[in-house]
């Protein structure tokens, strides 16, 4: 889809700490002056919250894995229609908490799925939109369980280390696939120090 906007995409493990991380980019794209869209996927929408609800509810431990996929999916295109494209369109900059490298990651890599499957779902549920970069804040899952589960384990975050072992093997195969899209962040140490990386590396995009 052709737009004047700019798609920022924020990725990891559980407990990465890419939220705090997208309020800090928030914050430094406001203060450049543009605006700013601010989204979580799954979610952002009546619909799409409506369906991370059902996704993250730890009662749902019966969802198979196609049905966990194609929530995903859903929820991500009903974003991507609502939201997303009109704010692209308008030249705004988005900001996702999560995205389609999500799916390839968790239910490709870590459930099994096969990845050509989860390739073309992404395909529909993203309904041509791709980020201009997609930071994955990478740090050991048991770190990042940690801070996780700190408040609570939703149904993917009770899945545990290996699992997430497995979802961070497929960001590290997804960012040597495209390496001009995907940047590793080493999301180790304290919020100013792994701003200041994730600066360093949205520098030539955002100047
Ligand atoms: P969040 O807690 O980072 O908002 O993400 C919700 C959970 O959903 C998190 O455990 C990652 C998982 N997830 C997938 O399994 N597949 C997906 O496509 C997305 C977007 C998230």
């Amino acid at each position: 889809m052709a737009h004047d906007g700019l798609f920022i995409t924020l990725e990891g493990v559980d407990g990465c700490g890419k939220t705090t991380q997208a309020d800090m980019l928030v914050e430094e794209l406001e203060a450049s002056g543009r605006e700013v869209v601010r989204m979580r996927d799954p979610g952002g929408t009546r619909l799409s919250e409506k369906i991370r609800l059902l996704l993250l509810d730890p009662a749902n431990d019966d969802m198979c894995d196609e049905c966990e996929l194609l929530l995903y999916e859903a929820a991500r295109a009903q974003l991507v229609k609502e939201v997303i494209q009109p704010a692209l369109k308008r030249g705004s900059a988005v900001v996702c908490d999560r995205f389609f490298d999500s799916t390839y990651a968790y239910q490709a890599v870590a459930r099994g799925i096969s990845g050509n499957v989860v390739q073309t779902a992404n395909e529909l549920g993203c309904c041509g939109v791709v980020p201009d970069a997609t930071l994955v804040f990478d740090i050991s899952p048991q770190e990042a369980l940690l801070r996780a589960t700190s408040q609570g384990a939703d149904r993917l975050e009770s899945e545990g280390t290996l699992f997430q072992e497995r979802v961070r093997e497929g960001y590290a195969e997804l960012a040597k696939r495209y390496p001009e899209r995907i940047r590793i962040i080493d999301a180790s140490g304290t919020k100013e120090v792994v701003r200041a990386r994730m600066l360093g590396a949205l520098r030539e995009l955002l100047s």
